[in-house]
């Protein structure tokens, strides 16, 4: 995956944990500053070593780091570089994951390597979306759930999130809301 994604895992230990756990993990991992120049991509394998060397340090499961970090990658996001991406991707959580697609296809257009995944509301109404979500990688998705944690977070909505299985090659997501949006 490209260095972006490495460089947003270090912003997240090293506010949760600080320089010294950092350079652990990285001594750990066998890992260099070379993994995170952003706009280049690296081998799937090394995003996960960083990953699991992370999950271990923190004494959690690869499935709740990846969840922490999708919570945080839209959280950085809306801080950061990408504040603008975010702004533009809705004015609510439907709408916004609506656009979740077109979003990551202007991206491909500016880093054509990226292997971004595809997101489609495939149903919703006051209280609940149900979302598919495409990916040539396996394993992620728990890092969705919490990306899909942060967006309500964002949008100051509670609920939960849910991976409810698969549907031929897509994998289903629910978000529920604990209020109807128009309430
Ligand atoms: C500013 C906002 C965002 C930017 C700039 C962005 C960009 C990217 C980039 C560059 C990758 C890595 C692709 C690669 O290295 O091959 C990626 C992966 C991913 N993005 Fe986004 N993204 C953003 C927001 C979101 C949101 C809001 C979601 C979902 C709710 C999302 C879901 C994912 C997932 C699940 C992956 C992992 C790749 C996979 O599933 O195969 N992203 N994104």
């Amino acid at each position: 995956m490209f260095g972006m994604i490495h460089r947003s895992a270090r912003d997240m230990v090293l506010k949760l944990f600080g320089p010294v756990a950092w350079d652990q993990i990285l001594d750990e991992a066998g890992l260099d500053d070379g993994a995170f120049v952003s706009a280049q991509s690296y081998p799937d394998e090394v995003t996960f070593r960083l990953i699991t060397t992370a999950a271990t340090k923190a004494g959690l499961t690869v499935d709740e780091t990846l969840q922490a970090f999708g919570r945080h990658w839209i959280e950085a996001a809306d801080e950061g570089p990408y504040a603008n991406v975010m702004r533009v991707l809705g004015s609510s959580l439907l709408e916004s994951l609506m656009n979740l697609d077109r979003m990551h296809a202007s991206i491909q257009i500016a880093m054509p390597g990226a292997q971004l995944p595809q997101f489609a509301v495939v149903s919703h109404d006051e209280q609940t979306i149900e979302l598919s979500y495409y990916s040539r990688r396996a394993g992620l998705e728990q890092f969705v759930c919490g990306l899909l944690e942060g967006l309500m977070g964002r949008f100051h909505q509670q609920g939960s999130v849910g991976f409810s299985g698969m549907v031929g090659e897509a994998r289903m997501f629910t978000v529920t809301l604990a209020a109807p949006v128009n309430a």
